[in-house]
């Protein structure tokens, strides 16, 4: 399946070090983890992936090294069902990593080298214009360069095309770029940053989303784990649960979500047959370990929603 409307993804790509440890170190502590493994990841393309193999009509905005591992990376990005052509390798540079630790709670923390991605520049979105304006939606994360996703906001707003923020990781963000936004995406730790709410319940998630909705963004949906997500359209809120699974690792979770509930609502789902199926595709993806290694394919998602 793919749809007639097209997606745009821009963001960053990463090759992710993962190690599995019982807990995280604390400072000065040396531990021996298990499950050492190299896998693709990074915010941006996992959001790609999750998209592409959700059944998206999908481009991808992005920059990788011109190093083995960058060009391994786009090989595999084309076989996820990506047009790539605006993945480019930057001379010089090396592709984005991510050094990640799990623990046996199936959390993460993550340290980020930018690499090629902070080459993503306002003057590279420009030269990829065209392909934003005759997009109907395009998805955006925080690992590239702020100025470059203004950018490229500006040019899907002018052009009427839906803006989908994931505001990942968490950081203050310019007034200028909230105001073009249509639909934002935080989990928990982002709608603290952006709005000063802690969000324990119901209650605190409806007035982060208020606080959001005060920007100008009509859509709001919080990720909030294992519990769902707290979806708001235009001040009405509710909570879409999320699917019970034995979670092994949440890398790229929060991405899978993004990926595949964009696609659901590009396919003219409401958003919230959306979020359900996009918690579907979340919760297959935390009973895997890596980050694109984990993110299904759309037979897969169906299938898990058919017992349902
Ligand atoms: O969201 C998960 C991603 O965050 C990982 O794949 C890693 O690359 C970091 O960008």
């Amino acid at each position: 399946m793919s749809s007639s409307q097209k997606l745009v993804v821009l963001g960053s790509i990463n090759a992710d070090h993962i190690l599995t440890l019982e807990h995280f170190p604390h400072p000065g502590q040396t531990l021996t983890g298990q499950n050492y493994q190299v896998a693709f990841g990074g915010k941006g393309a996992n959001q790609a992936v999750a998209a592409g193999r959700s059944g998206a009509n999908i481009s991808f905005i992005a920059c990788v090294g011109e190093d083995d591992i960058g060009h391994r990376i786009k090989a595999q990005l084309e076989k996820d069902r990506i047009d790539t052509h605006a993945v480019s390798h930057i001379k010089d540079q090396s592709t984005g990593v991510a050094l990640i630790f799990v623990n046996k709670m199936a959390e993460n923390c993550i340290g980020i080298c930018a690499g090629a991605n902070a080459c993503l520049s306002p003057e590279y979105v420009q030269q990829h214009a065209d392909l934003i304006r005759a997009a109907q939606a395009l998805l955006l994360q925080l690992e590239t360069p702020i100025p470059s996703i203004i950018e490229a906001a500006k040019i899907a707003h002018q052009s009427s095309v839906k803006v989908v923020l994931n505001p990942a990781p968490a950081r203050e963000l310019p007034e200028e770029l909230l105001h073009l936004v249509d639909i934002i995406t935080p989990n928990e730790t982002e709608a603290l940053s952006l709005t000063g709410v802690i969000i324990h319940d119901e209650k605190d998630a409806a007035e982060a989303a208020s606080v959001l909705h005060g920007k100008g963004i009509k859509t709001v949906v919080i990720t909030m784990g294992s519990r769902g997500v707290w979806l708001s359209e235009n001040g009405q809120g509710q909570l879409v649960s999320g699917f019970k699974v034995n979670a092994i690792d949440t890398i790229a979770a929060g991405d899978t979500f993004n990926g595949a509930f964009v696609t659901a609502l590009l396919e003219g789902k409401s958003a919230l047959e959306a979020a359900r199926f996009a918690n579907a595709a979340a919760a297959i993806a935390v009973t895997r370990s890596g980050g694109q290694p984990s993110v299904p394919w759309r037979e897969e998602i169906d299938a898990f929603l058919a017992t349902k």
